[in-house]
């Protein structure tokens, strides 16, 4: 009988430590038999953003003891894992090497196969941890170091139809919250301040609106917020704040989700197309909501993955990492870390040049 899988995932490409270990499983969706996570942000709350030295120590610190974690709460033996996957980029040099040195040293010292796995990949393939998704499908991710959309047709296969030409969408919901006075990474704040907000006090701008396809602005928006930052009053002022900002978020993920929806149906077959929404700001509830609408009312079907398997985790490693496993895509013991991997080689390279038609 064929025995089912079982990878570890391993993920330290910022500032969160994480191990999971995921079976495979004769259903569609694997079985996620342990989810370690172990977040910094007690070390770089006062810094007001991740300094990468401390960063890669803490990782130093904790890395065998989360993974010795993960595999412990799985119920699994060091010796039941087939392969190891790690994540290899993009994310900080000094980060990813730890993570890749010890996943490294693990798979030669247990003779299993190694598999890198992109960060973003990872992203990408998070909802298949819990619902069973067939590709080609399209995809927003949106986090704290990027914001695309993109077509992916298979593994390792993706076509990027809009970018952002500045900031990522969880910087701005950074940068907002830090001007707001909330501690770093305050993105998660701004939907509870803006619960409490007039969401029609402030006129913001919404950069590059009607030009540039799908792709997106923010750099313009956080200019906005700095000036307004400087006249507000009283914590009702920031409460509507943060709901204009909010509500100008979704308005702008509207317009742009309607073009890149377009652009998917150009290039897919599909009758019924699938929409996946990744990446830490894809916690938003309001934003959830909201591109689910859409999606129903544009003829897609939303997909999510679940709110803990938004942000930053090794259960998205250890899902790439299967389906590599799968078709045996391995790799050597000298494979770099690579802190600049975009997942479609292709796409040129927009940031700060502007965007002309
Ligand atoms: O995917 P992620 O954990 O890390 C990266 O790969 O970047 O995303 C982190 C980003 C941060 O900027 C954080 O503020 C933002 O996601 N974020 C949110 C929410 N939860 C996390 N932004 C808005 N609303 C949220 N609920
Ligand atoms: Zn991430």
């Amino acid at each position: 009988m064929k025995k089912n899988a079982i990878i570890l995932g391993i993920e330290s490409s910022c500032d969160e430590t994480a191990a999971a270990i995921l079976e495979e499983s004769d259903q569609g969706v694997p079985n996620l038999l342990s989810n370690i996570v172990s977040s910094q942000e007690e070390i770089h709350k006062k810094f007001g953003g991740v300094v990468p030295e401390l960063a890669a120590r803490s990782h130093i610190d904790k890395i065998d003891l989360i993974v010795n974690k993960a595999i412990k709460e799985s119920g699994k033996k060091l010796n039941d894992i087939d392969a190891i996957a790690v994540t290899a980029g993009p994310g900080l040099i000094v980060c990813l090497s730890v993570g890749l040195n010890f996943a490294k040293a693990l798979a030669m010292s247990l003779k299993k196969p190694f598999i890198v796995v992109n960060h973003l990949e990872g992203h990408a393939l998070s909802p298949k941890i819990v619902t069973d998704l067939k590709y080609p499908y399209l995809l927003l991710l949106i986090s704290g170091g990027h914001s695309q959309y993109l077509a992916v047709k298979n593994l390792g296969k993706y076509k990027r139809l809009g970018t952002t030409i500045d900031d990522a969408l969880g910087e701005a919901f950074d940068k907002t919250a830090k001007l707001l006075g909330i501690k770093f990474p305050g993105g998660p704040f701004i939907e509870k301040y803006a619960i409490k907000g007039n969401q029609n006090k402030f006129v913001l701008p919404k950069p590059i609106i009607n030009k540039g396809g799908c792709n997106l602005s923010f750099a313009g928006l956080k200019t906005a917020v700095l000036k307004i930052s400087k006249i507000l009053k009283n914590k009702q002022d920031k409460y509507d704040l943060a709901a204009s900002f909010q509500k100008t978020i979704e308005e702008i993920l509207n317009k742009k989700t309607k073009i890149a929806f377009d652009e998917f149906k150009k290039i897919s077959s599909k009758k019924n197309n699938i929409f996946v929404i990744a990446g830490g700001v894809a916690a938003n509830k309001k934003i959830r909501d909201n591109l689910e609408k859409l999606s129903f009312k544009e003829n897609f079907k939303p997909v999510f993955p679940p709110q803990n398997l938004c942000g930053d985790n090794a259960a998205m490693i250890a899902m790439v990492g299967l389906e590599k496993f799968k078709m045996k895509k391995f790799n050597n013991l000298d494979y770099p870390a690579k802190p600049r991997w975009p997942l479609d080689e292709n796409a040129s390279f927009l940031k700060g040049s502007g965007i002309k038609y």
